[in-house]
């Protein structure tokens, strides 16, 4: 399976999907394995170590730009009592949530309490533009 292809350099509007259109999918959006990739916003919105929350297609995501470079994407609330994510305490390992300080790790958004998980998406940067597949 190929590579999904994507146009370079075109304005977005925040929460808009990019890409060549697929066959099945809505004219504006692109399959990117078993989700839809979605351009939500510019990589240049979040300040080192910190999040931001988006919409991808639809779904309220929050975005984090460690300082070690990586770009992480989970879902924006969290699911114990609704905390905004994007205002989490980020590491290497795990996003901690303002509200009550449950921790969720990147990897597969377990929460190292037993408590329950986030959803994690695939995010990446394609020339400043951050997207996100969910
Ligand atoms: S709302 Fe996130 S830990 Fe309570």
């Amino acid at each position: 399976m190929s590579a999904p292809h994507l146009e370079a350099a075109r304005p977005t509007t925040p929460g808009t999907a990019v890409g060549t259109p697929a066959t099945e999918v809505p004219a504006d959006t692109v399959a990117a394995g078993p989700g839809v990739q979605h351009a939500v916003g510019r990589l240049d919105e979040i300040p080192m170590g910190e999040g931001r929350a988006f919409v991808a297609g639809g779904v309220q995501v929050a975005v984090f730009r460690l300082r070690d470079g990586s770009l992480h994407a989970t879902q924006a609330a969290c699911p114990h009592a609704g905390g905004p994510l994007a205002d989490g305490q980020t590491d290497v390992d795990v996003l901690v949530c303002p509200l009550h300080l449950y921790a969720y790790r990147w990897s597969d958004g377990a929460a190292t309490s037993g408590a329950a998980p986030i959803r994690v998406f695939p995010v990446r940067d394609q020339d400043g533009t951050l997207l996100v597949t969910v």
